[in-house]
């Protein structure tokens, strides 16, 4: 029996955001809320900011992790971790100094994370990453819920993992898009720690059910003790 424990991230884009407050209270069992920031420039999409994070803040103990899809993260992502974000996720290639950035995150009290789109490599971003708390791999092309998984780019994943376990990255593997219960046991036997599930865990009839067996569904295709 493995002891390793998948952390699950239900991301609140595919929630109903006119009863934002239920609906987080809905997830107990989540580890992490995940909580997507677009600006209609980075990607095509116009969500959530900063006011609706402040407002759902008070209103959990779940840790929130902030995935900004905006340009110009140097200058936006510090407000986001000053709020009380648990995890602010900027994208690399929107970020001019991730180093710098991650280091503002980091004195302003929250873990850094860095993302990489389905296309990007991860080669460049190693150095980089040792700066980091989080790498988050995409696993559809940011800007909307419900897309279909890109398996390809668990290739990355299990880089990342081997990066890891030899100790050269110190970094949480996560992976957002298109996760659910037919796609999270490659993910998580590719080596992935943190998953995302939007339209898998609000689409379902109980989201805190939902977690659940998604959660077991990753342990049992894991092969992990950690
Ligand atoms: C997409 C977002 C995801 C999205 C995932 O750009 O970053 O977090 O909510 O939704 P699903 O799980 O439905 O693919
Ligand atoms: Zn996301």
């Amino acid at each position: 029996m493995s002891t390793f424990r998948p952390l699950i991230a239900p991301s609140i884009l595919s929630a109903d955001f006119a009863r934002l407050a239920d609906e987080v209270e809905a997830v107990p069992g989540a580890d992490w809320l995940h909580v997507d920031v677009m600006d209609g420039h980075f990607v095509p999409n116009l969500t959530i900011g900063l006011p609706v994070v402040k407002a759902i803040l008070p209103c959990t103990k779940t840790p929130i992790d902030c995935h900004l899809m905006i340009d110009d993260p140097d200058r936006w992502a510090i407000g986001y971790a000053e709020a009380g974000a648990y995890n602010v996720t900027v994208h690399v290639e929107a970020a001019r100094d991730p180093v710098a950035l991650a280091a503002n995150l980091h004195a302003a009290g929250a873990r850094a994370g860095l993302s990489i789109k389905p296309g990007t490599p991860l080669e460049p971003y190693v150095e980089t990453l040792r700066h980091y708390d989080t790498l988050l791999v995409m696993s559809v092309e940011p800007g909307f819920g419900g897309q279909e998984f890109i398996a390809d780019v668990l290739a990355k994943v299990r880089t990342a993992r081997r990066l890891v376990d030899t100790g050269h990255l110190k970094v949480l593997v996560e992976i957002d898009g298109g996760i659910n219960a037919d796609t999270i046991g490659q993910a998580a036997e590719a080596g992935v720690d943190c998953f995302v599930a939007g339209s898998a865990v609000y689409g379902a009839d109980d989201p805190d059910r939902a977690i659940s067996a998604l959660r077991d569904l990753a342990a049992n295709a894991a092969h992990r003790e950690s």
